[in-house]
């Protein structure tokens, strides 16, 4: 039996779709430190119920959470995020960086956050977000170990990806979780493209959606996320085009 036999059929689709209209950002934007547990737990104590964070693979090939290809930024390590091992990870702090009460946070394992979302009855959106030339690896891993973290849920996480190649090698692999497609810009043939990968939703830069954009993929039976919205005033004025969720960084005021 191989390692995707026994997962189950779950069905998102635009009839069926189970998310919120909002969907926090790294945890909880920018309140604390990204991508952290803490965060977490910061954007659930404003109410957030779905969380968007960003996944890559490890040296030794288990996923975790950071958003940049290097570890410079938000933790006490130095080099290609991709370079250090699990263990080495979790040896460094990716808290002080922010602010010092959250000095000493760890950098998560995929597997951590799981845990706390399922225990606490939230959902996901598993941004797949990997080091350079490791697309594909990143994909399948990626996906394997949601379909898996998940595989007694109701509701499955949704997976997303600016790279075509870590959806594609996703989707092979567990043909039967939920994937959106992100767009930084928003290409001609987007609606071909989401459709290539099997996409259940666009999910793009607020700034390049138009009312006439989220219609369509509408009329397509596709639903459409974006990010990252952090002025209320936009949030509404998305929400009157019909975009199903915001991902923001303002947990504080943008509720679902
Ligand atoms: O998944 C939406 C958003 O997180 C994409 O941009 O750079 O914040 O990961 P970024
Ligand atoms: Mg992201």
């Amino acid at each position: 039996m191989s390692e995707t036999d026994a997962l189950p059929r779950w069905q998102v689709d635009f009839d069926r779709w189970p998310y919120p209209a909002v969907c926090a950002h790294r945890g909880a934007g920018t309140l604390a430190p990204e991508n952290t547990l803490a965060a977490f737990r910061v954007g659930a104590s404003h109410g957030q119920s779905m969380f968007e964070f960003d996944v890559k693979l490890s040296a030794d090939g288990k996923p975790f959470l950071l958003h940049d290809a290097t570890l410079d930024r938000t933790t006490s390590g130095r080099g290609a995020a991709g370079g250090a091992t699990l263990a080495e990870l979790a040896q460094l702090d990716a808290g002080s960086w922010h602010s010092a009460p959250w000095a000493g946070e760890p950098v998560p394992a995929f597997a951590n956050v799981v845990a706390w979302l399922r225990a606490n009855g939230h959902l996901a959106n598993v941004e797949i977000k990997p080091s350079p030339g490791r697309e594909a690896e990143t994909g399948a891993l990626v996906a394997i170990a949601a379909a898996h973290a998940w595989r007694d849920a109701a509701v499955p996480p949704l997976l997303s990806s600016f790279s075509e190649a870590a959806l594609a090698a996703a989707r092979r692999t567990v043909p039967t979780l939920p994937y959106a497609l992100l767009v930084d810009t928003l290409p001609e043939d987007w609606l071909e493209r989401v459709r290539a990968h099997g996409c259940v939703a666009l999910d793009a830069n607020h700034r390049v959606l138009t009312e006439a954009v989220v219609s369509r993929a509408h009329a397509e039976r596709l639903r459409v996320l974006c990010y990252t919205v952090n002025d209320p005033a936009r949030a509404a004025t998305l929400r009157g085009w019909g975009v199903d969720c915001v991902i923001t960084d303002a947990v504080d005021t943008i509720r679902p």
